[in-house]
């Protein structure tokens, strides 16, 4: 794997060995999980050339003590990638991607961010979307690989791909789960196994309006999914939405199959969690 900490030099790299060759992306921030070897497996199954970024990008984060804390682990990480066979890792400072102070761009997402993430966490979109379109413009990937989990980003993200005219596909993956369900997460990492062990609540209420979302009318199953979360203390359940796939809107009827998502935000310990599902 070569690794490259300079976009110039990475530029001028791939300008040489791209020709007519697949080049996928794998834009992540790091400490590394079965749940990003999966987009990397994906999309070495279909390109030449596989590129990886570790960025933990400062404008994306509402809360400084959420950035201080977000867990790094950057020599695992390229151990793991070089076995993982990926092709290039672009391990950039700051000062490659942001002049000093520079603030993220602001975005129209066509209400994607109106609710759950884009409601709560305020500017986290634009600063995804500013990271997001600065990657796209260094690397100009054939196709860029995102994980399900993240459901708003990537719909926001197919969305702003189409509007800025990147010709680039966009290819979601199923999220990743550890076997007691619970989706991999970087942020996983910081939970002791009594709460991973409690999280798990996250993933069976989502599997609970799915096998039930023909028996209950949707807001009667809104209601039995919430007060599942009031039953215990530890772990506060910050939204649950049932929302339509294709515009993240809330919705009061269920839809066709998988054209419906319930998404969920709980945090334990004061770590915040998120998953979903599309049924
Ligand atoms: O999903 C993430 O890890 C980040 O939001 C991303 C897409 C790498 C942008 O910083």
């Amino acid at each position: 794997m070569k690794t490259f900490t300079l976009k110039s030099e990475l530029k001028s790299y791939l300008n040489g060995i791209r020709k007519d060759k697949i080049v996928s992306f794998i834009p992540t921030m790091g400490s590394l999980h079965e749940g990003h070897f999966s987009l990397l497996q994906k999309a070495k199954e279909s390109s030449d050339i596989v590129i990886c970024s570790i960025f933990v990008n400062p404008t994306q984060f509402n809360n400084s003590s959420d950035l201080e804390k977000y867990p790094r682990t950057t020599e695992i990480d390229i151990t793991r990638l070089t076995e993982k066979k990926c092709t290039i890792l672009y391990l950039p400072e700051a000062s490659d991607l942001y002049q000093e102070n520079e603030q993220a761009k602001q975005f129209y997402f066509d209400g994607l961010d109106n609710f759950m993430e884009g409601e709560r966490r305020e500017g986290h979109f634009n600063g995804v979307a500013t990271i997001v379109e600065k990657l796209f413009n260094i690397i100009n990937p054939e196709k860029a690989f995102f994980g399900e989990k993240d459901l708003q980003q990537l719909q926001i993200i197919k969305y702003i791909t189409q509007k800025l005219q990147f010709p680039i596909e966009i290819i979601g993956v199923a999220t990743k789960r550890e076997e007691s369900g619970l989706a991999m997460s970087s942020r996983n990492k910081l939970l002791s196994e009594k709460n991973l062990q409690k999280a798990t609540l996250i993933y069976q209420t989502l599997q609970f309006i799915e096998e039930n979302s023909r028996n209950f009318t949707l807001l009667e199953l809104k209601k039995f999914a919430i007060e599942r979360f009031n039953n215990q203390i530890d772990l506060n359940l910050e939204y649950l939405e049932i929302v339509s796939l294709d515009k993240l809107q809330p919705i009061s009827e269920f839809r066709n199959k998988n054209e419906n998502a319930a998404c969920i935000a709980a945090s334990i310990s004061s770590v915040r969690l998120i998953d979903n599902i599309i049924f």
